[in-house]
């Protein structure tokens, strides 16, 4: 046996509240790799800020993505739980990254096209080198896996770009090649309103989300009110295609009831969405219910969570300052 364990790093931005894709696309597979692997879990305050938050409203989210780690049954025990703000050498490597990484590469980005949208000439720069933070975040830690739901896959193809490139342009072996982990049954949660757009915090629609925050009553409302078609749901997963609300509520079954989306569609061949919606509001309100409750007896408790997040500060600083020494000293930086 050794007790060597590869690293995972993983974050969450707190700008606005969490949602039911974060939850399924993420923390709830995160949970599980706490035992195989040496994890560090990120509250990533500097990426919300590429697009501008009030300060109170942005200390407040940020512990309420804690919060919604632990709840979700993140174990400080067994993870490190931090906010990236309070480590610098993240922001450090992401200027060195800036250095490394080409505008050619960071153009192709479609997380930037799609939130800078028509007015590109408006966005924050921090919100086009975003993808070079989120590189150094990973990297920072020598990480080798990263999950995380399917819209970041592009950001990882980044990041393994801009490892290429350092170790090359510096004739080292230094950063690893990073793998996306992405898994379960969830891995892109639509909007509850447009089967076809992602579910997303910073839709207009409140409708279109189920939010970590929400109430059972609400949770149920929103399952209710869901966009579907008028079809019957089908036995198995080709009766899907084209159905993209149908299969997304599918996808949601599956994912919070750890089962093969092909064995839900199975249960329910031929009933209509009535009751199938029915079932779904019951088994999100078990097992969203109980994380909101812990969740806002956490918020009640700010000493407690401040405590984590500067534990864990103070662990995750231990490891990324001698990995950043090194880069200093491959970079070429003098440190007399
Ligand atoms: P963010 O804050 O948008 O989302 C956090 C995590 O939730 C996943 N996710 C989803 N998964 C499935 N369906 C959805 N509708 C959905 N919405 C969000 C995301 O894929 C993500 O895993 N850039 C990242 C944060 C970040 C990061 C990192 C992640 C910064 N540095 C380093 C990994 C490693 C982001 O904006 O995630």
């Amino acid at each position: 046996m050794t007790d060597f364990k590869q690293r995972i790093f993983s974050g969450v931005q707190p700008s606005g509240n969490l949602t039911l894709g974060n939850y399924l696309g993420a923390i709830k597979n995160w949970v599980g790799l706490q035992n195989t692997y040496e994890t560090i879990f990120c509250v990533v305050d500097l990426h919300a800020i590429t697009t501008w938050q009030d300060p109170d409203v942005l200390r407040n989210a940020t512990r309420e993505v804690a919060a919604g780690m632990l709840a979700s049954g993140i174990d400080p025990k067994k993870s490190i739980i931090f906010n990236q703000s309070q480590v610098p050498a993240h922001a450090e490597l992401a200027w060195i990254f800036n250095c490394v990484a080409r505008m050619g590469w960071l153009n192709r980005m479609t997380q930037f096209k799609e939130k800078a949208g028509k007015h590109k000439e408006r966005a924050s720069v921090g919100l086009y080198v975003y993808p070079d933070l989120m590189a150094a975040d990973i990297l920072v830690y020598l990480a080798t896996h990263v999950p995380v739901g399917a819209d970041q896959k592009q950001h990882l193809e980044l990041t393994r770009d801009i490892a290429q490139k350092f170790n090359s342009d510096y004739g080292v072996d230094f950063f690893p090649e990073v793998e996306p982990l992405i898994f379960g049954a969830a891995t892109r949660v639509m909007s509850l309103r447009d089967g076809n757009a992602k579910m997303s915090k910073s839709d207009p629609s409140e409708n279109s989300r189920i939010n970590l925050t929400d109430d059972r009553d609400l949770i149920a409302k929103k399952i209710r009110k869901a966009r579907t078609d008028s079809e019957p749901l089908p036995g198995t997963l080709d009766g899907l295609e084209g159905r993209a609300e149908a299969k997304n509520l599918i996808n949601i079954f599956a994912a919070l009831s750890d089962r093969d989306a092909a064995d839900v569609c199975l249960e329910y061949e031929g009933k209509g969405f009535a009751d199938f919606k029915r079932d779904l509001a019951d088994l999100s309100v078990s097992v969203l219910g109980p994380i909101t409750e812990e969740m806002n007896r956490l918020m009640d408790d700010t000493s407690y969570l401040d405590g984590v997040l500067r534990q864990g500060a103070e662990n995750a600083d231990a490891i990324a300052s001698p990995i950043l020494k090194n880069v200093h000293e491959i970079v070429g930086f003098l440190r007399p």
